[in-house]
């Protein structure tokens, strides 16, 4: 295998967007495009009769969303996309910034009529974090939204992050038949089907004639004005930009009827990186080192009823991973052997013999393994760990029959090292008792039905008095005056760092001001 050849192919990427802008038909329009008809069908059919391979518990199916991630993969133009799916449910956001770890860039997908919505405010903020570069695809411009400029602009300003336009779109009487590639400089035009086929495009130099004919001769000269404008007040375009978080493109279209998906993908082939390399504790890692080596970013327990097993998603780093090959895991020095990799096709799993630096493998796991784990090959490597995020729910664990103890305590310490839910600890008190913290109410009712089938637990939460947590850095005496106030509960998460619990974000910004050192962050230090 070359294997140069085929991380240079590769685009490993996800979609961030508000719930409703578009994602499920955009990723369904995605794998349209990239030949997979028959997939495209089941992404649709997921949402609508929620039984494919991503809604794995029956509570997902009850109340119909989706909390899982998969990994789509598909071909297009000789590249190969690894389009890592997100849970569209605000309450699992966990497990989508835990994503954003696993991924080279993202798309951010705007409802033209919304702007900049809640959540996709905080899933860029994540995106932000890891510098990744950010396409921004602008959707639904087949109904009336915002203007385009007033959009870049909400965008640059809320999110902070410069916009270039490196399409316009083009209109005939009021409706939406194209845009103009400014990167090519090509008016690219549409016809409009029934959506469920590739659309067929048109390009033409802006003096065609034949354009003018197309879109009249008004609408053409209100698109001369706005290019010009873009060219004189605009930014201009710089990969380089891109490529470090600076600025995001803007694309707009409709996945609806499929208009700018084939430039979408295009600019995620010419624009976006290829897998990169990643930091270690040590230093990086890079795709081209011969060792193979990757990282755990999601670990999913019975993701299909009939195999009731764990599977750990793992993001090939570094060289190249083969079936049955025997690895170490940073965290510990016994030998794992990779017997039953597998990749994720939509709706089936297939077992994978081989993957490269950008590939995610399925890998089955009785249970050795943790979120963040580094699994290498020949010199010893370990990657920055994956961050956890504050969360904003918090609960305390009632056991229902004591006898039960043991079960709860496995149970707890199991699902929190998928990343479930957070498990704090009372100073000096040992592992009983813990808080419980999840960044929405949905992750505590996974829990108590997690206990329930598979731990035999039956466990009551009783709502805990906080809205926030705060990763705390401070000396001694900061500790003590945290520890002495009782507007705080000090915690410790489960590698022992310091947590403080509050009930407003009012008392610990007074609580920076007033203890000189002391750091509080949202995130957890790696
Ligand atoms: P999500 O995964 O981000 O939650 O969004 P999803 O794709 O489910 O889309 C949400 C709604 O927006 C759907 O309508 C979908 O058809 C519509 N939509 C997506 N892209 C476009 C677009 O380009 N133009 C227009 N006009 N609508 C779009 P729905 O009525 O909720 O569902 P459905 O009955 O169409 O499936």
């Amino acid at each position: 295998m070359d294997l140069p050849h085929e991380v240079a192919r590769r685009r490993t990427f996800a979609i961030i967007s508000h719930p409703d802008a578009g994602k499920t038909t955009l990723t369904e329009k995605l794998l349209l495009y990239g030949g997979s008809v028959h997939i495209a069908g089941a992404v649709k059919s997921r949402k609508a009769a929620r039984h494919a391979l991503s809604d794995f518990m029956a509570m997902e199916r009850e109340k119909g969303i989706s909390i899982s991630t998969s990994v789509l993969q598909f071909e297009h133009e000789g590249l190969r996309m690894n389009l890592l799916d997100t849970p569209g449910h605000a309450d699992f956001s966990e497990d989508t910034y835990r994503t954003l770890a696993a991924v080279d860039s993202a798309i951010m997908l705007i409802d033209v009529a919304k702007g900049v919505e809640p959540r996709t405010l905080k899933l860029f903020e994540v995106c932000r974090l890891r510098k990744l570069p950010v396409i921004t695809f602008v959707n639904k411009m087949d109904r009336s939204g915002l203007e385009p400029l007033e959009l870049m602009d909400q965008v640059g300003n809320t999110l902070g992050i410069r916009t270039v336009a490196l399409n316009w779109p083009i209109w005939h009487a009021h409706e939406f038949v194209g845009v103009y590639d400014r990167l090519r400089e090509k008016a690219v035009l549409w016809t409009r089907l029934d959506g469920t086929s590739i659309v067929p495009e048109q390009m033409y130099d802006l003096d065609d004639p034949a354009l003018e004919a197309r879109v009249g001769t008004q609408e053409l000269e209100t698109l001369r004005e706005e290019l010009e404008m873009l060219d004189i007040a605009g930014d201009p375009w710089s990969l380089d930009a891109f490529l470090s978080g600076d600025v995001t493109p803007f694309f707009f279209g409709s996945a609806m009827i499929n208009f700018g998906v084939s430039l979408l993908l295009e600019a995620l082939g010419s624009l976006a990186p290829p897998p990169s390399s990643r930091p270690t504790v040590e230093g990086s890692r890079h795709p081209s080192d011969e060792d193979f080596s990757g990282f755990i970013f999601k670990i999913q327990a019975n993701m299909d009823a009939r195999h009731r097993d764990r599977i750990a998603f793992m993001r090939v780093v570094s060289g190249q991973f083969e079936r049955g090959m025997d690895v170490k895991r940073a965290a510990g020095e016994r030998a794992i052997r990779l017997s039953k990799p597998h990749t994720f096709l939509a709706s089936e799993r297939s077992i994978v013999d081989i993957a490269v630096p950008g590939d995610i493998v399925g890998l089955y796991d009785p249970g050795d393994l943790r979120l963040g784990d580094t699994l290498y090959q020949g010199e010893r490597v370990e990657f920055q760990g994956i961050p956890r995020f504050a969360p904003e729910f918090f609960a305390r664990v009632r056991l229902k029959d004591p006898t039960k103890r043991k079960h709860l305590q496995r149970g707890l310490e199991q699902l929190s090292q998928e990343g479930t839910v957070q498990l704090f600890y009372r100073p000096g008190e040992g592992k009983a008792d813990p808080f419980v913290g999840a960044v929405g109410l949905l992750q505590f009712e996974v829990l108590k039905s997690r206990l329930a089938s598979e731990y035999n637990t039956q466990a009551e939460l009783d709502a805990a008095p906080f809205s926030l947590a705060r990763w705390v850095v401070g000396d001694e005496k900061a500790m003590a005056w945290l520890g002495a106030r009782p507007d705080f509960t000090l915690v410790e998460d489960r590698t022992g760092h310091p947590v403080v619990l509050a009930a407003s974000p009012w008392a610990l910004t007074y609580a920076t001001r007033e203890v000189k050192g002391l750091e509080l962050f949202e995130i957890s230090p790696l």
